[in-house]
């Protein structure tokens, strides 16, 4: 039987139980719930954040207010002096926000984070707990990126922690702008029993450094270190130290999700995920959740002997790097948030030696791909039912644009007729279950970038209502309504 303040917390689901169970009533998952500390519902952590909004917006009260009158949110913001974090964190860190930065093991979080903790060392003393590693490997890695002779060197501190208890405790004492904890997973509260990384750890972890974020937030929105100091209860109300920023790292694990079952997800102001393929060069940067900024925005990086670094063309970073036009090849113009960026689509299709045919899809929906398999078939003559079939995004991107389709399909076909698309072409558009081509979002936008970057032609579905196709200099826009017309203008 639980202890009073405790509950079994199912470990795939999040679901909580008074008695442990050998099987969750919820998902059906074995011997998945671990004891978990109770927390009052009052003081849970999306009130304690609504809360600091409004206090941060100037008005305190809970008395309503005529739209129009309502105060912006303008909130401070942290720069970490690398353009392409602060665009995706919206313009920099809230002072007393918790962002939680996730990615799997080896992509570069530590390293995006220790660059981070020397931009803010420009602003603020910043604490940097690893769990992960010893100081003298955090050390290591500082030297490698050049930051252990600037302002960094000092002020950035630096200590080998897993105990959260512990870590809170340094933060009070030493007051940073920024406090980082890499990992999550890695973390422990000295009141469970339960292992390093299990849900239960995971979320008090979390909402421990929430209560620390929070609780700093009231007494100052002040970035500067030395304004602002209250001495109040911890915790809640007025906070014992000056507005400060938590930044969580998480490991993903291979279904994509972040450990502690979407739990930290909802706890946690900001989610910045770091994807890319370990073993390539190129990163993107995406929120998928930001209480204080837009969820659209990407972030391009590129990961070199000195860490992460901005490309002077992030549009093209995505471009498959080989001479002239390949058949399964097909550079689409897509749109992140609010910037374009050329992809390059790859198919290749292949006879089934026996059994099933294969449907493989990298960077891309493998449902969409079935369903465009199916399509070709039925609507535009390409029977690809006996035939594998791969398609990938180069560089290692992950997209779910259905804007894709199109690009998609016509890599299909071209692989499968060994036909290269006509040099200079780029195709985007949403493709129907009749073969029918549905209109994109910002079209001319991702027009105009093509043409900027050299593309010559471009094959769009057939404006509807919404009027003529736009007109973009130096590029042929040649606007279809099928399938089937999209290959016979894509193909060469
Ligand atoms: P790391 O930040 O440790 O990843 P994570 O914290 O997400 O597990 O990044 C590790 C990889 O990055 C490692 O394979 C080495 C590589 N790397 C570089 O290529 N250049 C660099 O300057 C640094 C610091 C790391
Ligand atoms: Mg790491």
């Amino acid at each position: 039987m639980a202890r009073a303040q405790s509950r079994y917390v199912c470990q795939s689901c999040g679901e909580a139980f008074l008695r442990w169970e050998g099987q969750c009533r919820n998902c059906g998952g074995w011997n998945s719930l671990v004891e978990t500390l109770v927390r009052e519902p009052a003081r849970s952590a999306k009130a304690t954040a609504r809360a600091s909004v409004r206090a941060s917006a100037g008005h305190a009260g809970d008395q309503p207010e005529a739209l129009a009158r309502v105060a912006d949110l303008d909130l401070p913001r942290l720069s970490v002096g690398l353009p392409e974090l602060d665009r995706v964190l919206g313009g920099g860190l809230v002072p007393g926000s918790v962002v939680l930065v996730g990615g799997e093991p080896g992509i570069g979080k530590s390293t995006l984070l220790l660059q981070a903790a020397a931009g803010v060392a420009e602003l603020g003393t910043v604490l940097y707990a690893s769990g992960e590693e010893s100081a003298a490997q955090v050390r290591l890695r500082a030297t490698r990126l050049g930051l252990t002779d600037g302002l960094a060197g000092h002020a950035v501190r630096v200590v080998a922690e897993s105990s959260i208890d512990r870590i809170v405790e340094l933060a009070l004492a030493e007051r940073p702008s920024l406090l980082i904890v890499d990992s999550i997973q890695t973390a422990t509260v000295d009141d469970l029993d339960g292992a390093a990384g299990s849900v239960g750890q995971v979320r008090e972890s979390a909402l421990r450094l929430m209560e620390l974020a929070k609780g700093s937030k009231d007494v100052s929105m002040d970035v500067s270190r030395d304004a602002g100091r209250g001495h109040g209860a911890p915790g809640g109300g007025p906070g014992p130290i000056g507005a400060l920023a938590v930044v969580i790292v998480g490991h993903v694990t291979k279904d994509g999700s972040l450990a502690g079952p979407k739990t930290l997800e909802h706890l946690v102001d900001a989610v910045i995920g770091l994807e890319g393929e370990r073993y390539a060069s190129l990163r993107l940067l995406r929120s998928t959740k930001n209480r204080f900024g837009s969820t659209e925005e990407v972030g391009v990086l590129e990961m070199g002997e000195r860490g992460l670094s901005a490309l002077s063309d992030p549009a093209r970073a995505f471009l498959a790097e080989h001479d002239g036009p390949a058949p399964g090849s097909v550079v689409a113009p897509t749109l992140e948030g609010s910037r374009p960026l050329m992809v390059e689509v790859q198919a290749l299709t292949a006879s089934t030696a026996y059994g099933t045919p294969r449907r493989t899809a990298s960077g891309l929906d493998q449902n969409r791909l079935a369903l465009l398999v199916a399509v070709l078939g039925r609507r535009a003559g390409v029977a690809l039912g006996s035939h594998d079939v791969y398609a990938n995004l180069a560089g290692g991107l992950v997209l779910d644009e259905p804007a894709l389709d199109l690009p998609l399909a016509i890599a299909l076909a071209s692989s499968f007729r060994d036909r290269p698309v006509q040099p200079g072409t780029v195709a985007i558009g949403e493709v129907g279950l009749l073969g029918e081509l549905r209109s994109v979002s910002g079209l001319e936008r991702r027009l105009r970038e093509a043409a900027r970057l050299g593309f010559t032609r471009a094959i769009v579905p057939r404006a509807g209502r919404g009027g003529p196709a736009p007109v973009v200099d130096g590029l042929e826009v040649v606007a279809v309504g099928t399938l089937r017309e999209a290959l016979e203008r894509a193909l060469t």
